[in-house]
Order: C-alpha cells, then sequence, then structure tokens
C-alpha cells in the first residue's frame, strides 16, 4: 500500500469515527430512526466524504443489515439494543465501523463486543492468522456468558469493496488467512444471548449492483442510472426515485443485476452487540483507521 491511499484510509476513517460517535449521541426513546440514519449519511457527505453504504441501524435480535425505509415511521425505545454500522469512503478507500447503544439494561453484553474488538486489534501484525483473531474473540465473548456469532465475520477491505476475502472468524478456527503487511480488514465481533447464527429475515433495503447488462423495464433503467455512481457500493431502497421502485428492483434481483442484503437476525427475542474497527497492518502491528 502507497503512503497516498494510507492517507486516505486513515482521512476516512477519522471521519468515520467522527461521525460514529455523532450518530450514536442521537439515540435515545422516542427518536425517529430515519432521522437519525438522514442525519448520519448527511454529515459523511458534509465531511466531503462519500457514504460506503447505507447506515446500518439494526436492534435487538437483528444483528446487521436493517436501515430506515423511506417514511419510516419506527422510532428507537426503551430497553433497545440498538447497533450503527457506517461506512465512509474517500475515493473508494472505506472506513467501516460499529458501535453498540444501549437503552436498556445490557452493560455486560455491549463490554463483550467491545473487549472482544479490543483484544483482537492488539494481537495484529503481519504473520498471525485469522483464527487467532476468532480465538481471542470467542473467549472474550463466552468468558461473559454469551454467544459469539459464528456466521458473521470481519473481512477485508480493496477500493470500493467493502467484503471480501479473507473473512475474520468471531470464533476459533484452526489456520486461515496469514495476515500480511498493508492489508486493510475490519473486525467484527458480535455477541449474542441467543444461538450465536443469524439467518434471514424478509425484511429487505439493502442491495448492492453485481452485474452490468441492458434491462428493458423502464422502472429498472431508471434504478440502474441512479445507481451507477455507487460504483459497486451498496445502496439503500428510501434512495431511488419512488415511481415504481419495487417493481423495479424485483425485476433486477430476477435478472441477477442486483442482490439483496436482508436483516440477519438470531433467535426472537434475543439481544445482540457489535463492535467494528477498520485497521490496516502495519510493519510491526497495525493503525486502527476507525478510532
Ligand atoms: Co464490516
Amino acid at each position: 500500500m502507497n503512503d497516498e491511499i494510507f492517507d486516505l484510509y486513515m482521512q476516512a476513517g477519522k471521519i468515520a469515527g467522527d461521525v460514529l460517535r455523532k450518530g450514536a449521541a442521537k439515540v435515545r426513546p422516542g427518536v425517529s430512526i430515519l432521522d437519525v440514519v438522514v442525519y448520519v449519511e448527511e454529515l459523511i457527505e458534509r465531511e466531503g466524504a462519500g457514504v460506503a453504504f447505507p447506515l446500518n441501524v439494526s436492534r435487538n435480535e437483528d444483528a446487521a443489515h436493517d436501515t430506515a425505509s423511506a417514511g419510516d415511521e419506527r422510532l428507537f425505545e426503551t430497553g433497545d439494543l440498538v447497533k450503527l454500522d457506517l461506512g465512509v469512503h474517500l475515493e473508494g478507500y472505506i472506513a467501516d465501523t460499529a458501535t453498540t447503544v444501549d437503552l436498556g439494561d445490557n452493560p455486560v453484553l455491549v463490554e463483550a463486543s467491545r473487549v472482544a474488538l479490543d483484544r483482537a486489534v492488539e494481537r495484529v501484525r503481519p504473520g498471525i492468522t485469522v483464527g487467532e483473531l476468532g480465538t481471542v474473540i470467542q473467549h472474550e465473548i463466552e468468558t461473559r456468558g454469551f454467544r459469539p456469532i459464528s456466521n458473521l465475520t470481519g473481512h477485508a477491505l480493496d477500493q470500493y469493496i467493502v467484503h471480501q476475502p479473507p473473512n475474520v472468524p468471531n470464533i476459533s478456527i484452526q489456520g486461515g488467512a496469514v495476515l500480511e503487511e498493508g492489508l486493510a480488514f475490519a473486525i467484527e465481533p458480535f455477541a449474542s444471548t441467543g444461538a450465536g447464527r443469524v439467518s434471514e429475515k424478509p425484511r429487505c433495503e439493502i442491495f448492492q449492483q453485481i452485474d452490468v447488462k441492458p434491462i428493458r423495464l423502464a422502472s429498472a433503467r431508471r434504478v440502474m442510472e441512479s445507481i451507477r455512481n455507487r460504483r459497486g457500493l451498496p445502496f439503500a431502497r428510501r434512495w431511488l426515485p419512488v415511481e415504481k421502485t419495487d417493481i423495479a428492483l424485483s425485476a433486477l434481483l430476477r435478472n441477477h443485476l442486483i442482490r439483496g442484503y436482508p436483516v440477519l437476525a438470531d433467535l426472537p427475542g434475543s439481544r445482540v452487540s457489535q463492535h467494528e474497527h477498520t485497521l490496516i497492518v502495519t510493519a510491526d502491528g497495525c493503525e486502527v483507521t476507525t478510532r
């Protein structure tokens, strides 16, 4: 990684960390989810950066991939355990970071994912495996009486690519990829009171273009036109032109031009906490971009 790209990662990370703190401070019972989402995404753009993916606001047993829909009337409620997961990019170089806001009484659950992240970050240096990070994460979460979510992982980043190998497991695995100097990647432990596995819910508000080919339907063409500047980064349904959006998205999904990211949830009634940082492996350790 050259100095210019390193600096872009660091600048994107600084913006992401600041915006995440400001967004988290807005999360209170009675506040509109849509208002927080719009506030955060506008703040990213006001800082001169791009929104790498729609702000994820996932509550309680929902671990990831929820976001506000257009006209969303849902409010944060007393008792909610709220995950905010945001992405900022500069020229496609991404900072991915998440935190949990507890509107109930789950201090140890919140601590579990935070300490798991901190302990994993301390281990990062060239030559260690992603499996070692998973071992640390699992240990810190289980020590506190919770389960790590085994089918959600951290991930490497690249220009305009939010998820790419190697993945960073939240559980102990044998070996796995060896970290090399210059790798940009995200570690994101999830701690759960449920089964420690997520599955897809019907709700799907986040999508991503996965292919380029012509499509006849006019509304689908309008959607493709409106997301062209995403350069493959994920987008939200609420960002799209309003007319016939749902028909357009269905056609685009059927034709494999886009994919959806449904809400991922652990067992009904369970609670999930999450913390995430983006970091770059350096010669003797790592630089956390999103602090
Ligand atoms: Co991530």
